[in-house]
């Protein structure tokens, strides 16, 4: 039988990446991966074709290369990626660009990773916190919240996805030696829990997603792995790397004057997590992550496997 194929955009990527390799790994499934990248040259493309992917080059920002890519095929996964640009409106652009591939397409099932619209949380004369870009609050949020209306009509599934672990290490938000010795690291979040999960696992519940068939059409579904405070966090990187890790936290007005490039955007955020800890927490169901993914990560978990790349 003809495997149903699901062009996965973002596939040399983290969120991308783990649906990619989820697809590739169930060699019985019916699924098959068509990797989207616009350089299949590099490694992580390369790696990608040697465990069966099929490569396809396109790019987010041409709408002609995305319906090639989305041809014949049964759905996709899309993923832009505000941190290459910083554009809220160039976010939208792309995914706008996504949303017209996959409907000259035909797909019969699109997963769209989104984020909720931070502005619907406080009222727009509300001073908390700066407006950036002149209408965002977290531009990556609220940018991909708007896109969602580019999807309508499609039969898409919402997934609203959490903050990555990864960051750590990946994002240079890991814990940082002090003069004293021990670790330490800096959040506006003050006891608020951070809706938190591996970066892989986000893959692999988009995998269980579409395993699910028309379950999750027309469905918006939050995920996260576990719900922890900064506190939670950081007695448990103490535990796991043998040294002593503080969490300190600091005002948002002073967190977005740090000055590191998306300072005030992360400020923001993070001060979404802590002013508005109940609406962003339930808006995503750790229960359903496990029900879709059913070896999604626990922080004690993902600290065992990756906590060698955090840099000490
Ligand atoms: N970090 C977090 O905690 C977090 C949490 C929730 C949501 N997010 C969101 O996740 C998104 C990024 O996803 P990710 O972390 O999976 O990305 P990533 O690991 O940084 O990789 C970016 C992926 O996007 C693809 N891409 C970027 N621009 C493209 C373009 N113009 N055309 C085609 N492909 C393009 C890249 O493909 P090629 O380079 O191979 O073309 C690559 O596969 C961001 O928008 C961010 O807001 C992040």
């Amino acid at each position: 039988m003809d495997k149903k194929i699901i062009a996965v955009v973002g596939a040399t990527g983290s969120q991308g990446g783990g649906l990619a390799r989820a697809i590739l790994a169930d060699t019985n499934g019916e699924f098959a991966c068509r990797a989207i990248t616009r350089d299949p040259s590099k490694e992580a493309a390369k790696a990608l074709a040697a465990s069966g992917a099929d490569l396809v080059q396109a790019d987010l920002d041409d709408v002609e290369s995305l319906k090639k890519a989305f041809a014949g095929a049964y759905g996709a996964y899309c993923v832009t990626n505000f941190w290459e640009h910083f554009s809220g409106d160039k976010e939208k652009a792309q995914a706008r660009n996504l949303a017209e591939a996959a409907k000259a397409a035909g797909l019969k099932h699109v997963i769209w990773s989104t984020l909720e619209d931070t502005r619907a949380l406080m009222s727009a004369d509300d001073k908390r916190m700066p407006f950036l870009q002149e209408k965002y609050r977290v531009p990556h949020f609220d940018a991909k919240a708007e896109a969602d209306a580019h999807f309508a009509g499609l039969p898409v599934t919402l997934l609203v996805t959490s903050f990555y672990w990864d960051n750590l290490y990946a994002f240079g938000l890991g814990p940082k030696k002090g003069e004293d010795g021990t670790y330490g690291w800096v959040f506006p979040m003050g006891d608020k829990r951070l809706a938190g999960i591996a970066a892989e696992d986000i893959g692999k519940v988009a995998y269980g997603i579409f395993k699910a068939g028309s379950k999750y059409i027309g469905k918006t579904v939050g995920i996260a792995s576990e719900f922890l405070t900064m506190d939670e966090m950081s007695a448990a990187l103490t535990k796991k790397l043998g040294v002593s890790v503080k969490y300190n936290a600091v005002d948002a007005d002073a967190y977005r004057g740090f000055g590191f490039p998306g300072a005030d955007e992360l400020g923001n955020m993070f001060q979404v997590y802590r002013d508005f800890e109940k609406e962003v927490v339930g808006a995503r169901s750790a229960d359903v992550t496990r029900e879709l993914n059913p070896s999604t990560l626990s922080f004690d978990q993902w600290l065992d496997k990756y906590k060698s790349k955090i840099a000490l």
